[in-house]
Parts: C-alpha cells; structure tokens; sequence
C-alpha cells in the first residue's frame, strides 16, 4: 500500500517541498530502503522510525519498505522528516488512517518514546508550506511560536506521535496557534541597552554615528577597558530600525541556524553578533556537511563585532573579503552551492600595540612595545580587509572624574533619528542603482559624481596627503566619509570642516602607525 505526506527541506535560506512516499509490500525478504538523495542524517531516521512506532503500541512487520523523497536532485537534510515517514509506513501498513494529508504538510524530529522534538529552519519551512497552498502544518511544540509567525497558514503545534496520528486520523482536533504579527514585531522592537549608558567618549560616539550614518565599518584603536566593547554593542539601537522584511530575513538565517529561542519568535532588532578570535573559518562564515550559516549571516542587517581583531587568524580575515564585498556568503558543495545573506556593518576593535598602552593616557601604564613589536601588531590586519574599513577612531580611557561627573550620553533615538535622515539623503542619491545603497557602497564612478570638493578642500587635502603621511588609499574613503558628513549636516556641499573630520578618521593611515 501507498502513502504520501508532505514535508519539506533546507536549502540555504529556504525551505522546499518534498514528498514522502512511502511503500510497503509482503515479501519473503524484508528490507528497508530510503531513495532521493537522503543525506545520513535522514537514513539515520529509519531506526528513530522504527523505535518511536514500537513504543507507541503499533507494529513494524517484516516488510518490504520504499520510502522514496521526491524531487529526486534535491539534497535531503535534517531530522524533520522522522515525523511524516512514520505517519507513511504506519498509514501505509493500514494502522492508522489519516483523512487530512493532502492539505497538512509536517516536520519534526522524533525520540525513541515518539515525543517530537524540534527542528530548524521552522520559519522557512512555513513560509515554503503556505506558498505550497496548503491549510495547516504540524510542526513540533517547541517550533510553534516560530512557525506562528507566518500568517495564511494553521499552525498545529504536536508534542508526541500520538498526537499528531489522532489529529491526521481526525480523532482530535488541535487549535491552531495564531499570533498577531505586526504586535509581536512592536513587543520585539524595544532595545534594552542604549548609548546614553557610555559616558564622555564624544568623539567616538560621533565616528560612530557617522559610520552608522553611512554604512561605513568602523575600527576602534584604544587600551584595555576604554569601553570599546560596551560602545560597539550598542551600534544596532542607532542603526535605523528593521523594517518587518529585514526582520523576516534575518529570522530566516537564525532559524535555519537553530538559534531562535522558543520565547522569540521574532527578531526585530538588529542583531549584534562577536565571535571570539579562536572562531574557525566554517564558523565565521557558513558551512559544514549540514551548511549551515556562520556568523558573517547570523549578523545580516545589524553589526558584526569583531574584537582584538590583530588577533583573528590570518586565514580567518581574509574570508571575510566575499561577505565585506557582496554582502553575501556563496558555499560551494559537490550538489549545488548556496548563498546565504550576509550584509552586515563591520565594527572592529584593537590595542593601539600588544601590550595596550602604546599612546594612551592611562595612569600607571606606560607602553612597553618596541616599533618594531607594534608595527608588526598593526600590520596583522591585511591591507585588503582595511581597505573596507573606512573610519578608524581612537578611544581614550575615559578620565575617573569625567566619568563619575557626566549625567548621561545622548539617547540613542535621538543618534538614530539623524541617522535616518543621513539614510534618506542617499536613499534619494542612489535611487536608480541596483548595487549602491550608502555612501560607503560608492565607487570611483559615484565618487566622481557625489563627492566633489572645492578648491579649499583640495588644498586640505594635499595638506592631509603630503604632511600627515596619508596614504593614497585614504584618499577616496576620506571623500566617502566627507560626503556622509555632509549629508547628517543636511549639506549638498562638502565643506572643507567636513573633510577635516573625516581625515581625523584615518589614525591608521599615519606614517607612525606602519
Ligand atoms: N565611557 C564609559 N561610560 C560608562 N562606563 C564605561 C565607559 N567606558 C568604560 N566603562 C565601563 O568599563 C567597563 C569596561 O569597558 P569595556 O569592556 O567596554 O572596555 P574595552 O575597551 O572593550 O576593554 P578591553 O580592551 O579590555 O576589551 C564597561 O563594562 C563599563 O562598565
Ligand atoms: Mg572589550
Ligand atoms: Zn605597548
């Protein structure tokens, strides 16, 4: 006899249909055979199956078993397809009599006792089932709120392979669980950290909200404890605000990813990812026999925070050229590549040398480093990734007394709103161009076009050039940062003072530095 349920795979970012028919036929030798490219982590399912059917009072006679997952040139992965192969052989052997699998799809892993566990990538799954039309799907408890998310589509929430047989044999009926999404996104939106928590530090905070303000990634060069970590972490609350489509892709990626939290089913802020330096390549970046993806996505649409970055392996920083480039992560497999997103604002921090102190004003600190110690340090960072860095900034430790006498920072709705405005300037700039979204996404081309300066700005510049050492690769980014400077301003025209501001940005640049 013949079954077939529907159930769905990951692919990259996405989910796709997939059919899983099952057949069972007397024979008078029993196998067991699972056809349609299953990966090991499906054929594992046959003995998860079979336990969970046993212990659930049904039988597994000595058959001949086909389970057959269709399309066949698609890659089948994940633990999701325990449940719908079990409702197939048990449906198939005439044990159960489901009415309902033509219009519910399902997904969920199963235990030994036939508790059904949850899976990743939930979201996609949902979003492939409702454009697949069907009327509901039964996803694990633990996924439901995530599932929820999707509007158009029944949600039944399953907690055991019972459960779900007498839902499919129409037995029991489940309520399907809804949430209101544009109320579940309001909930989601509130930060509960902000800027005015840094004290003093204005300076940084106003490089910050220049590389918010532009898209520009940002390297913080200061000694221990100057608050570059606690700075940085709050780059996502003056970022301007998700809209609920950025929000939906983002949660894709955690999703696949497994890393959405039964409470949230919704990411709504910026994500703020910092990995530590130990993180491997596969990590940072996406893959592995399962891809999935790395951090370089986990912090598509928010910041990715790289701390002590001299200290990230060579190896390490140079994968990070593709995401930094494109904005998106291609994993090459024997099957089929995938692209993950991967658009994200680079914020990187690190000692001014290796023993932190080189410059800086700490008391009882004085550097130790010899030149060529610190040069060495500096020169850690590939001038490729440094050439997608456009402002550097130096963070001072903060002075005791600044401290404990500064009420409070600015808030961080106040940055975010002239943020926004900076945003609409190069929203309205860019608008016909499909490659070009901010000022640090222009090229010679737009340079050209957006960034012109007068004849006091050149002179600047040639001061800036010829005096302070900058080297010529600064040139062009200094220009970026000017235009972006202007425009927080409300400015058409970049001014000498902006240039000035933005060559302050290029501490790396100066000839003492390397
Ligand atoms: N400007 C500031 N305003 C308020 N608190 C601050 C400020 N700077 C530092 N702090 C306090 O000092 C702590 C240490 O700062 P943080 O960890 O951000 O420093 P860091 O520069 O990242 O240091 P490290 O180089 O050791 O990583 C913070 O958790 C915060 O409590
Ligand atoms: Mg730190
Ligand atoms: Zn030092």
């Amino acid at each position: 006899m013949f079954t077939k349920v529907i159930s769905f795979s990951i692919l990259g970012i996405d989910a796709i249909p997939i059919e899983v028919e099952v057949d069972t036929k007397h024979t008078s030798m029993p196998y067991f055979t699972m056809v349609g490219l299953p990966t090991n982590s499906v054929k594992e399912s046959k003995d998860r199956v079979t336990a969970a059917i046993k212990n659930n009072g049904y039988k597994k006679p000595a058959r001949a078993y086909t389970v057959n997952l269709a399309p066949a040139d698609v890659k089948k992965e994940g633990v999701g397809f325990d449940l719908p192969i079990a409702i197939g052989m048990l449906s198939s052997l005439r044990q159960i009599y489901p009415v309902i699998l033509e219009t519910v799809g399902m997904t969920g892993e199963l235990s030994l006792n036939g508790e059904v566990h949850p899976v990743r990538g939930i979201l996609p799954i949902t979003i492939a089932a409702k454009e697949k039309g069907l009327e509901g799907l039964i996803v694990p408890e633990d996924n439901a709120n995530e599932a929820a998310v999707v509007e158009g589509i029944s949600i039944y929430p399953v907690k055991t392979l019972s459960e779900c047989i007498a839902f499919v044999e129409g037995r029991e009926a489940i309520e399907p669980l809804s949430v209101d999404i544009s109320t579940l996104f309001e909930k989601e939106l509130r930060e509960t950290i902000d800027m005015f928590d840094v004290k003093g530090q204005y300076s940084v905070k106003r490089a910050m909200e220049v590389a918010a303000a532009g898209s520009h990634n940002i390297l913080m060069i200061g000694p221990p404890g100057s608050g570059k970590t606690m700075i940085a972490k709050r780059v996502p609350t003056i970022l301007p605000q998700l809209t609920l489509d950025e929000a939906l892709t983002t949660t894709k990626i955690h999703s696949v990813a497994g890393k959405i939290a039964r409470e949230h089913s919704l990411i709504a802020t910026r994500p703020f990812r910092s990995p530590h330096h130990t993180i491997s390549d596969v990590a940072l970046i996406g893959g592995g026999s399962y891809p999935k993806p790395g951090e370089v996505s986990l912090a598509h649409n928010g910041v990715l925070f790289l701390d002590e970055l001299p200290e990230f392996k060579k190896s390490v920083l140079e994968v990070l050229r593709q995401p930094l480039e494109d904005g998106v992560v291609t994993i090459s497999r024997a099957v089929q590549s995938l692209t993950f997103p991967a658009n994200f604002m680079l914020v990187a921090s690190m000692n001014p040398c290796p023993c932190g102190y080189y410059g800086s004003n700490v008391e009882g600190h004085t550097c130790t480093c010899s030149t060529t110690m610190i040069q060495k340090y500096v020169s850690r960072i590939s001038g490729p990734l440094l050439d997608r860095i456009d402002i550097h900034v130096e963070v001072p430790a903060v002075k005791y007394d600044e401290l404990s006498r500064d009420p409070k920072g600015e808030r961080s709705d106040i940055i975010q709103e002239r943020v926004n405005t900076a945003r609409d300037a190069q929203h309205r700039r860019f608008a016909g161009s499909k490659k070009i979204y901010s000022n640090a996404d222009m090229e010679s081309k737009q340079i050209r076009e957006f960034c012109q300066i007068d004849e006091d700005g050149k002179k600047l510049m040639k001061i800036a050039i010829e005096k302070l050492g900058l080297s010529a690769r600064a040139y062009d980014r200094i220009l970026k940062v000017s235009r972006t400077i202007a425009d927080l301003d409300k400015s058409e025209k970049i001014t000498p003072a902006y240039i000035s501001e933005a060559i302050q940005y290029r501490s790396l640049d100066r000839k003492y530095w390397v």
